[in-house]
């Protein structure tokens, strides 16, 4: 899910860290349909039996200005991209 606020942007990663079952949205922030696991909005776990927050990634962009998601790479929760376009003021 890629977040962006006036902080920057951001990508958490939508597999549950229990078993790997893919989080729906709610209004508080996700849940997990497999086992109940409930996480906010910066994915930190609110219930379990998730152990673990879900992951946010590396954010980084092209020269053209494309926007990458590194699936690969976690970076610590609240890290925010600033898009090169926001850096220029
Ligand atoms: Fe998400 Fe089990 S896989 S709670």
């Amino acid at each position: 899910r890629i977040v962006s606020t006036p902080q920057g942007i951001a990508a958490m990663s939508m597999i549950c860290t229990h078993l790997g079952c893919i989080v729906g949205e709610t209004a508080d922030g996700f849940q997990c349909p497999c086992h109940g696991s409930v996480f906010d909005l910066q994915g930190r776990v609110v219930s379990g039996p998730a152990p673990r927050p879900l992951r946010w990634l590396e954010v980084s962009q092209t020269v053209d200005g494309t926007l990458l998601v590194n699936s690969a790479k976690e970076v610590n929760a609240g890290v925010f991209y600033q898009p090169l376009e926001s850096r220029k003021s």
